[in-house]
């Protein structure tokens, strides 16, 4: 039985893009209905009513029972973000036509429809046993559903669209009156942040498919339980911006600065799904791990192509020929601060070079997800470190840091392209970070939240200098063990003393002897550190940094 129910949105027949504040909108919808999760949308004509005003017809389907009574209930029930049902409302006319959730067309028994906010046991992508998730969003491809799933416990990256027949239903779990799991609201600035040092979950890593001119090349990740990561998401972006192909008019969507250099983002349905199928960049095709607001439109491509030098995003290979043909970089922009060999550190403004910095950003976050991207990139530094051959310089990875930090963090966020990590890039970036301290005369630390993989990566870089450092101090001159303090620790690496402190007692290589504290080392700890050291190809030569620190402050304004 289909309903429908007409909102009443003051003017939008003048209102054009600008809508009025959809709050104030009224809606009629007599008592007793019920309402369904899933929403299609078509433009439709609608005239307007009787008293000259146009209407947005709600096309209802019977499903979950829920009341509604505001807009901000219609929008919860559907799931809609304001600002969505905002771009709705401008575009004239509109007719949501909602479906009834579950397999369409199919009467199910309430206790068995399978909802967003389900729990049920999925079976995993190798085949190796089942692994309790939960249902976040459904859709139709060719008549068949498929349920976008999350893996308890498990890094969001692993999440995936599944069909039915990899659930065990004999276990479903609807989900828990007045709990709906999928939303989560925000509860202001840094509210959803982990605490200090604290990973959002287990650091499993899917089995990554990065492509190389076409063919794959897997890099047989070994954590357990890894699995392939299968996008084949709805793409649902929640920021719509015009992909203008051709030109340079790819400025990033504003979204206002909170306090931080990072703030975590809205954990609602949409930024909690991965929304972009593959993208080519260089020599790549890389599986994204994450949401990133890339515009709404590029959702839907099986591939979206990023200039490897300039960042700017294009729709289709030959939009990406054309643009290869006049791009006019083969380096990221700014200075080249360190080179030696085939490698290069360019520092770029946030302020100076801000689409380069905007598009880095996006490309980003479809790594990383405990942070959320920053639009307004002026209070930041870019680190990007390039490997350089004669085609031009690849990036591999970059970091961003703060101008200036209160809290002494010398990197806020860090990233190495999916195609080389796990080759020991990661500790070059962090070991540049810390050389930059070094020159500033500063300790410093990352931002916290650390992600899974920032948490494994910092550990392994501290315990291995201050091991370096321990490994290399000599017995003074009466032949008497070698001392060492904290502060000395701290002092010598730029390592903040908490993170020295943190690390010693990790290693657990601090003991009580004789009222006095001293470190011992077993033999075991030894060897495995000089394997460990001898698997570090490639080291910063501070020698080859050319870097002078700027007084920010002085500056007045970035
Ligand atoms: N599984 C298990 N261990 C891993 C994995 C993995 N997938 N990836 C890295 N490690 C370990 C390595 O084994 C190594 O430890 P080891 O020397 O003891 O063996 C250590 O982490 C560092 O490895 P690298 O090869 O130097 O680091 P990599 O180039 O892979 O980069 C990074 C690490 C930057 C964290 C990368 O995984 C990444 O970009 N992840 C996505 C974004 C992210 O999470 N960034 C950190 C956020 S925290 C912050 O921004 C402050
Ligand atoms: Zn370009």
């Amino acid at each position: 039985m289909e309903r429908v129910l007409f909102v009443d949105i003051a003017d939008v027949e003048s209102a054009g893009v600008d809508v009025p504040d959809a709050e104030s909108a009224v809606i009629d919808i007599p008592d007793g209905e019920s309402a369904v999760i899933t929403l299609k949308f078509r433009p439709v004509r609608t005239k307007a009513n009787s008293s000259g005003q146009q209407h947005l017809a709600f096309k209802k389907a019977r499903g979950r029972k829920r009341r509604t009574d505001s807009v901000a209930d219609i929008l919860k029930v559907y799931e809609m973000s304001l600002l969505q049902f905002k771009r709705l409302a401008a575009v004239r006319s509109l007719y949501l036509i909602a479906t009834p959730l579950g397999i369409s067309g199919r009467k199910r028994k309430v206790k068995n429809e399978i909802v967003e906010g389900c729990h049920v046991p999925v079976l995993l992508p190798n085949g190796d046993g089942w692994h309790a998730s939960e249902v976040l969003s459904i859709k139709e491809v060719n008549g068949k559903s498929l349920f976008y799933i999350h893996y308890e416990d498990y890094n969001k990256r692993l999440d995936e669209w599944v069909p039915i027949e990899r659930m065990d239903l004999s276990k479903l779990e609807q989900p828990k009156k007045d709990i709906k799991t999928p939303i989560k609201k925000e509860g202001g600035v840094g509210s959803s942040r982990i605490p200090n040092g604290g990973t959002e979950s287990r650091p499993n890593t899917p089995e990554r498919e990065i492509y190389e001119n076409g063919s794959m090349q897997s890099l047989g990740l070994s954590i357990s339980g890894a699995m392939k990561v299968h996008t084949g998401c709805d793409g649902f972006g929640s920021r719509k911006r015009k992909l203008d192909e051709d030109t340079d008019s790819q400025d990033a969507p504003l979204a206002p600065r909170q306090t931080g250099s990072m703030v975590s983002h809205h954990d609602d349905i949409i930024t909690r799904m991965k929304n972009i199928n593959l993208i080519e960049f260089g020599k790549w095709r890389i599986k994204p791990w994450y949401f990133s607001p890339y515009p709404q439109e590029l959702t839907t491509l099986p591939i979206l192509y990023i200039c490897e030098y300039c960042l700017k995003y294009l729709k289709s290979a030959k939009c990406l020929e054309r643009h290869l043909a006049k791009c006019l970089y083969k380096h990221p922009p700014g200075n080249e601060i360190y080179r030696k060999d085939k490698i290069s550190v360019f520092e770029i403004d946030g302020r100076k070079n801000k689409q380069y910095a905007q598009h880095l950003c996006l490309l980003a976050k479809l790594f990383l997800d405990h942070k959320t991207l920053y639009f307004d990139t002026d209070p930041f530094l870019f680190y990007c470190l390039c490997e350089h051959d004669a085609q031009g310089y690849h990036l591999v990875g970059f970091f961003s840091k703060e101008k200036e930090s209160a809290e002494d963090f010398n990197v806020a966020c860090i990233l190495t392209m999916p195609p080389y990590q796990r080759m020991g890039y990661g500790k070059v970036l962090i070991e540049f970070s810390y050389e930059l301290s070094k020159v500033e005369c500063k300790t410093g630390s990352p931002e916290k939240p650390l992600s899974d993989l920032g948490l494994l990566s910092y550990r392994s870089y501290w315990s291995q200098t201050i091991l370096e450092i321990l490994l290399n101090l000599k017995p003074n001159e009466s032949g008497e063990r070698p001392c060492i303090t904290i502060n000395e620790i701290s002092e010598m690496t730029s390592i903040k003393k908490d993170d020295v402190i943190s690390t010693l007692q990790h290693l657990n290589l601090i003991n009580y002897y004789k009222g006095q504290y001293i470190i011992t080392l077993s033999d075991e700890q030894i060897q495995t550190q000089e394997r460990a050291m001898a698997k570090r190809p490639i080291r910063i030569d501070p020698k080859c940094l050319h870097w002078q620190p700027k007084d920010w402050n002085k500056r007045g304004k970035w």
